[in-house]
């Protein structure tokens, strides 16, 4: 980022948010590690999440310490200003600026935490740090631990007690606000589109690299950042891994296209998935294992609400998928016996959903840690719903004609007062509908 967002005070407030949560206490959350790729190459670089939430700065080697109610409050480390480095790799704000465009009580050269963060924790009660994100860091986290303890002297105090703030910031991040509903609206709305152009766009013989090419292009064109997560461009069978990552065959006719796949704006993420027949026309068998797997997500979007536990929603998937199992020939036996003993998971392995932010698979508590009990819906919480079938193309128990169909349809919920919000319901998932827009920009069917 060049210039900081106007809206520093978005960050600020939710610093402020998360004072009230840990009084006394001290948080420090790390950039990740820059993976190499090759020499002097990099894996492209993505804030830490939680990193960006709280303070909106998105170079690497950044370090946010945050003591609430102390002074100073707000520290962050950064890289320091380096043109020479800065014609290689680009722009960097470097301390000072940080300090006063991030609105940071204080900013410092990332080189300076280790002699800083031991005074910088002393006077506090508990720690939040999150291991095993960034090994460098740990290491010096780990030094600061000891030499602090070491700094009390002969007072029979222990370590400082270390909490995991990826749980706290969980918390945060899983009720959302209306800014980041506003963002989350931008990305479902951009990738329902480019979702809508891909199966215009699709037809047999392309392959599905081709596709994924084509749906990033279409997000970006869009504003997004960058996918949400790495796309699935399974045809046929290969809808069959869940996440399928090869995305380099090409697509068969009368086969089906599943695309799990989103953009991200402004660090937020939709999470999509749509089947459809390659080819623009379902076969019988296709269309039936589809109509049955879209019923059931109809069904369960229907019964979402404030106050009802979110197990419940993965119940009524299990339930009804294995009904759908049942129906098609796929399993026999007492359907109690089958749950008992898991045979569903052969064909739907997965759960019906998850919540959804800055990370597709977002932060959040879904059970209570004490009782074990499921965490029930809140407004404001946001997930996806996304049932599944997948019938492996060498199941010899499966009626030919289902061997290698693999559907899965995933919308995005957001959760009000009253009830909720599909955010992603511009994006086609009726049969008609499919079947009029798939190939479209080849036989211009579509009214
Ligand atoms: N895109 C990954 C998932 O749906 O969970
Ligand atoms: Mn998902
Ligand atoms: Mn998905």
């Amino acid at each position: 980022m060049r210039s900081p967002a106007e809206n520093m005070r978005i960050f600020a407030d939710r610093r402020q948010k998360l004072a009230g949560m840990i009084p006394g206490s001290a948080l420090v959350i790390t950039a990740p590690a820059e993976t190499v790729r090759n020499g002097s190459v990099h894996h492209n670089f993505r804030q830490d999440s939680s990193l960006y939430y709280l303070t909106g700065y998105e170079e690497p080697g950044t370090i946010l310490v945050y003591r609430p109610g102390m002074t100073p409050e707000t520290v962050m480390f950064v890289r320091k200003k380096d043109l020479e480095r800065e014609t290689w790799d680009g722009f960097r704000f470097g301390p000072e600026e940080a300090q006063k465009q991030f609105r940071m009580d204080k900013a410092l050269p990332v080189e300076e935490f280790s002699k800083e963060i031991i005074s910088l924790l002393k006077g506090v009660d508990k720690l939040y740090y999150r291991f095993y994100k960034n090994p460098e860091m740990d290491t010096l986290m780990q030094e600061a631990l000891l030499s602090l303890k070491a700094s009390q002297g002969r007072t029979g105090f222990g370590l400082l007690p270390v909490y995991d703030a990826d749980e706290l910031m969980g918390e945060l991040r899983v009720i959302k606000t209306e800014a980041e509903i506003s963002n989350l609206r931008r990305a479902c709305d951009l990738t329902a589109d480019a979702h809508i152009e891909t199966m215009k766009y699709i037809k047999p013989g392309m392959s599905e690299r081709e596709i994924h090419g084509f749906f990033i292009y279409q997000i970006m064109k869009r504003g997004a950042a960058r996918e949400g997560y790495g796309g699935i461009f399974a045809g046929g069978a290969n809808a069959c891994t869940l996440h399928y990552v090869f995305n380099d065959e090409p697509l068969k006719d009368k086969e089906l296209l599943l695309v799990d796949a989103a953009g991200e704006f402004n660090y937020i993420t939709s999470d999509i998935t749509r089947t459809y027949p390659i080819n623009g026309k379902f076969t019988d068998a296709q269309a039936q294992v589809y109509q049955g797997v879209l019923k059931i997500q109809k069904t369960i979007i229907e019964s979402v609400k404030p106050g009802l536990p979110f197990q419940e929603l993965h119940d009524m998937g299990t339930n009804m998928l294995t009904d759908l199992m049942l129906e098609l020939g796929l399993l026999s036996g007492r359907k109690d016996d089958i749950l008992k003993s898991n045979q569903h998971k052969k064909y739907y392995p997965h759960g019906i959903g998850h919540f959804l932010g800055m990370d597709v698979h977002d932060s959040g508590l879904y059970f209570n840690k004490k009782t074990g009990e499921s965490r029930k819906i809140e407004a404001g919480m946001v997930f996806t719903i996304e049932p599944g079938l997948y019938i492996p193309a060498n199941d010899s128990s499966a009626a030919a004609e289902y061997r290698g169909v693999g559907v899965r349809i995933e919308d995005n919920i957001f959760v009000t007062t009253n009830g909720y919000e599909v955010l992603t319901s511009n994006c086609l998932k009726e049969i008609p509908d499919l079947e009029r827009t798939v190939g479209y920009n080849y036989n211009k069917l579509a009214p």
